[in-house]
């Protein structure tokens, strides 16, 4: 079955680990990047981490012009799972046309492109930014999408409308994956996450934390209706995020799909604390992080985890990492960025 995927993104943080993937499954892969968030020496790592070297070509979704050079260039293409987007929340909100323009331009470049060139299935990286705080935990696909709180979130379900509208009016057909929080890094530590400057996520701020980096973690809130006061999330394995999206591509060409668009929601199912996981953290790393807690964070939700069930069924893919897996390979990778 295996063919010929294109990877937008692929040199980031869930991109790369998704060409490890592939190319472990045999699928020849062309990465795009235009390297605004990434650097392209993770394309000699995944070549390290595989032997074999996908195919690189920089380039920014939103110059039309050279998307449709690269699809003439690159005939054959199967299918296209869709990384490449702004992503930074706070980033989003004091510069929201800047996040419209590339996420949403991008998005309608490249459907524009791969209808003028026959190809006709995507896989896009959604967020389950889109269920806001929901009323019922854990959240299924189902549950009522809430207005975003920022535009970078915005920009997801504004994609995800765009996806769906393209599949009802051609021959497009396409699964959207809603990610919970991926964290962690594949095993060897040759990729992982590279926020550059101060993170924003938890558990790159964590690990940037224990190293040194930064003097100490701030806790936004130990006041929220949870076990420990402190917000929870449903966090999940990279290398489980990576694996979901080999199966999404499979189940587009194999023909397996159930409805022309389709959603899935990717997290374990269980929901953990702030302190939970810098409890674990610890535990897992023999190191002490420093902690302190602060105010909210304006925007947070209390607490959201998945009910992964129909990516389970459907897709025959279930996380498979736990927790403690997850931070012991975050930092190992933390610790290899040291070298
Ligand atoms: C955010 C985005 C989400 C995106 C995800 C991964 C929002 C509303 N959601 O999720 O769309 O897909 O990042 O990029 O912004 N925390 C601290 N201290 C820190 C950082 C975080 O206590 O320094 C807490 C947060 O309050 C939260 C948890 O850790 O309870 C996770 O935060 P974070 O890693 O930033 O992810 P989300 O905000 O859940």
């Amino acid at each position: 079955m295996p063919g010929k995927i294109l990877v937008t993104g692929g040199t980031g943080f869930i991109g790369s680990h998704t060409c490890v993937v592939l190319l472990e499954n045999d699928y020849d892969v062309l990465i795009v990047d235009n390297l605004s968030n990434s650097n392209v020496e993770v394309v000699d790592k995944i070549a390290q981490i595989t032997g074999k070297t996908p195919h690189f070509t920089k380039l920014d979704l939103c110059d039309e012009k050279s998307l449709t050079d690269f699809f003439t260039d690159n005939p054959g293409i199967d299918g296209v799972i869709h990384f490449a987007a702004y992503k930074a929340v706070g980033e989003s909100s004091e510069f929201p046309l800047k996040y419209y323009h590339n996420n949403l331009l991008g998005m309608i470049n490249l459907l524009k492109t791969m209808d003028q060139a026959g190809c006709d299935k995507m896989v896009f990286s959604s967020s389950c930014t889109v269920y806001g705080q929901p009323d019922v935990l854990p959240v299924t696909e189902d549950a009522p999408l809430k207005k975003a709180f920022s535009p970078y979130g915005n920009t997801k379900k504004i994609c995800e409308d765009i996806l769906q509208d393209q599949v009802g009016s051609t021959a497009l057909k396409g699964i959207a994956l809603r990610y919970f929080n991926p964290i962690g890094a594949h095993e060897s530590a040759l990729i992982g996450e590279l926020p550059l400057g101060i993170p924003n996520n938890l558990v790159p701020y964590l690990t940037q934390t224990a190293i040194g980096k930064r003097e100490s973690l701030k806790v936004f809130g130990n006041d929220y209706n949870t076990h420990d006061g402190t917000g929870i999330r449903d966090y999940i394995h990279v290398m489980d995020l990576a694996r979901a999206h080999l199966d999404a591509i499979n189940r587009l060409i194999s023909k397996k799909y159930k409805e022309e668009y389709e959603i899935f929601n990717l997290g374990t199912g269980t929901g953990y604390s702030v302190l939970d996981i810098i409890l674990t953290f610890e535990k897992v790393n023999g190191v002490k992080v420093n902690y302190e807690f602060v105010d909210r964070r304006p925007g947070d939700i209390e607490k959201v985890w998945a009910d992964p069930s129909k990516a389970n069924s459907e897709l025959g893919w279930k996380a498979e990492s736990g927790l403690e897996d997850m931070l012991r390979s975050a930092w190992k990778w933390e610790k290899s960025l040291l070298k």
